[in-house]
């Protein structure tokens, strides 16, 4: 288990690390409670992909698709006002096979179960508020 605590300003350091572990084609599940920061790491992954869109939460779309630099693309999901059958009648599932990283925020351990099943590797990112910082726990 690798542990950073990042400011605002440090966001880089776990985007660093993400590089290195991560391969160029991942699933991430993003855990952490309301306002834990799961759309703000999203976002600094996303600079650091070379996203030139802003990224906001795809509440209502369920996921947004973000076209980074030389294929980095990105896809984040937002599952806060889905189940797990309606997602899976949506159809999105099938969109974990394009080439990228998937960034799920609300992702349940049903759909983490399945990725599973078929054959993803789910890597889990847990982040815990600190006054003015966030602890950000990564499988090493
Ligand atoms: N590393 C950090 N250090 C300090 N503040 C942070 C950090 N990451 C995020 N925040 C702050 O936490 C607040 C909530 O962030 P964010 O919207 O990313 O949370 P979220 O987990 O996506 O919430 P939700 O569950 O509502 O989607 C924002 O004001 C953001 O600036
Ligand atoms: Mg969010």
């Amino acid at each position: 288990m690798e542990e950073i605590e990042a400011a605002l300003d440090e966001l880089q350091r776990v985007v660093d690390y993400l590089d290195k572990v991560l391969p160029s084609n991942a699933i991430v599940f993003l855990r952490g409670d309301l306002a834990a920061g799961k759309t703000t790491l999203t976002q600094a992954i996303a600079k650091a992909k070379g996203v030139m869109e802003e990224v906001t939460s795809p509440t209502f779309s369920l996921q947004h698709c973000y076209e980074g630099r030389e294929g980095k693309d990105l896809y984040h999901y937002d599952l806060y006002r889905t189940t797990y059958e309606e997602f899976m009648k949506t159809g999105l599932v099938e969109e974990f096979e394009k080439p990228g990283w998937h960034l799920v925020e609300w992702g349940c351990k049903r759909l983490k179960d399945f990725l599973q099943s078929i054959g993803y590797d789910v890597f889990t990112i847990e982040i815990e508020p600190r006054e003015k910082s966030r602890i950000y726990r990564m499988e090493a």
